[in-house]
């Protein structure tokens, strides 16, 4: 009991340094630091794998498909640049602004519900996402595919969020999908990432190049 309060606020006293230092030099040491003090769930390789590419080309416009204990960090990554955030839990929204309102997050209703995932990929098109027209109207340098959930029967699912990142990401820009050990994530990538853009594949993330 006393053990975990205590490792409790040890975490929230380094969050703040340990994701600014983390966000300007995301080495292996720093990013493991922030990573525990955030919670963060992607591991340290498929974290490195992301920070490549945004350290590389920032400031970038960057699109984050769903919020988490990750959010502040891609947002302090990307300093100067655009990151967006679209995410379907409104409670959960407001729970991550409230945490940090820098966090520029955008509601989305996904329409979809995991089940369906096969019949999806047989029709020869889904129906949009309904996005914010800044959202749409920007072509992205870099996306992140980490929601909505797609871990259990009855929630959305990432068929969406997965084809509408194809056709975000500006040609050249990079895609990055999390959970591709599922096999929903697999099929929509194969189907609308493609093999062939396939850069890099990290544990559970998969890199695309468009
Ligand atoms: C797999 S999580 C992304 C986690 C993020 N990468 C992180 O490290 O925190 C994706 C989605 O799960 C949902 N989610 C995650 N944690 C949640 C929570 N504590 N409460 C409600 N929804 C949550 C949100 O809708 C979110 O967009």
């Amino acid at each position: 009991m006393i053990g975990s309060t205590a490792r409790k606020l040890a975490r929230s006293i380094s969050r703040g340094p340990a994701t600014s230092r983390a966000a300007r030099t995301p080495s292996r040491a720093a990013l493991s630091l922030c990573r525990w003090a955030n919670e963060i769930q992607l591991s340290v390789p498929e974290l490195l794998e992301v920070c490549d590419v945004v350290t590389s080309a920032r400031p970038m416009n960057l699109l984050v498909f769903g919020v988490g204990n990750d959010s502040t960090f891609w947002r302090c990554l990307n300093a100067g640049g655009r990151t967006v955030f679209l995410e379907d839990n409104e409670e959960w929204m407001r729970l991550v602004k409230k945490r940090d309102p820098g966090v520029d997050a955008r509601l989305v209703t996904y329409k979809t519900q995991i089940e369906d995932w096969r019949a999806g990929l047989l029709d020869t098109e889904i129906p949009d996402l309904d996005l914010p027209s800044d959202v749409r109207a920007q072509k992205w340098d870099g996306v992140i595919v980490d929601a909505p959930a797609g871990w259990a029967p009855g929630q959305p699912g990432r068929m969406k969020s997965i084809r509408e990142a194809a056709r975000l990401g500006r040609t050249g820009g990079h895609v990055f999908v999390h959970d591709c050990d599922r096999e929903v994530e697999r099929a929509y990538c194969d189907r609308y990432l493609r093999r062939e853009r396939l850069a890099r594949e990290i544990g559970r993330l998969r890199h695309y190049v468009l």
